[in-house]
């Protein structure tokens, strides 16, 4: 794309993934500060949702029983909408893009945590993003049990996959270190039972290793 006579740089996409209660959100809001504070525009998002459809399927894919094979679907179509409108626009005009989870979400919980085939989440993950792929996931790995407790100690209501018991999330755990080992340049796994700013200056020393 031409702009001012100037090829326009694509921006980096970053994606952040781990089991529920690996504490992502805190470390989410100061990677996009610090990415803004080096002049640069940035479009914070999350998954299942960052649009109005993919935010009305999130709300059922949280909260309805529905068929494993559906639920893997409706993540799917979700990532679609969310390609189409806001992350791959973003990306083109040059902006940076952090997402609360992507593809990698769905063979660590459908896939190691329900059990699904991977063969089915390849076929679809090429279908949804073909080449599109992020340049940097962060894993907050935490044990299970640290993550439990984080969960149960903010004191709301569980949504179903915080409901799900400990050997779900172990798996989920596991299916996601699986794909970090076989990832390990894109995949940068944080321990993320260290306290806060320990796990800060690692994800900010990582971004600025990949030239922000
Ligand atoms: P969040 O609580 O981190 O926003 O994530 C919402 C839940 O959705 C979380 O429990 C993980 C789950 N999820 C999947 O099961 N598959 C997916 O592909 C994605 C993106 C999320």
């Amino acid at each position: 794309m031409e702009q001012n006579n100037q090829t326009v740089q694509r921006g980096k996409f970053i994606t952040f993934e781990g089991i529920d209660g690996a504490g992502k959100s805190t470390h989410i809001a100061a990677v996009v500060e610090f990415i803004k504070s080096h002049g640069l525009a940035v479009v914070s998002t999350r998954e299942p949702g960052g649009t109005p459809l993919g935010e009305k399927l999130r709300e059922l894919l949280l909260h309805e029983e529905m068929h494993l094979e559906t639920e893997a679907l409706l993540m799917f179509a979700a990532r679609r909408e969310h390609l189409a409108r806001v992350i791959e626009p973003a990306l083109a005009r040059g902006d940076w893009v952090v997402c609360d989870r992507f593809s990698d979400a769905t063979y660590a919980y459908q896939g190691g945590g329900r059990g699904l085939d991977k063969i089915k989440f390849e076929t679809l993950e090429a279908w949804v993003h073909g080449h599109l792929h992020p340049d940097l996931t962060f894993l907050f790995d935490v044990p299970p049990a640290v993550a439990s407790q984080r969960i149960a100690a903010q004191g709301r209501d569980l949504d179903k996959f915080e409901q799900e018991r400990t050997d779900f999330h172990a798996r989920v755990r596991q299916a996601y270190l699986e794909r970090a080992a076989a990832a390990p340049q894109r995949i940068q796994v944080i321990n993320a039972d260290q306290p806060l700013e320990v796990i800060r200056q690692q994800v900010l020393d990582i971004i600025n290793q990949r030239g922000v």
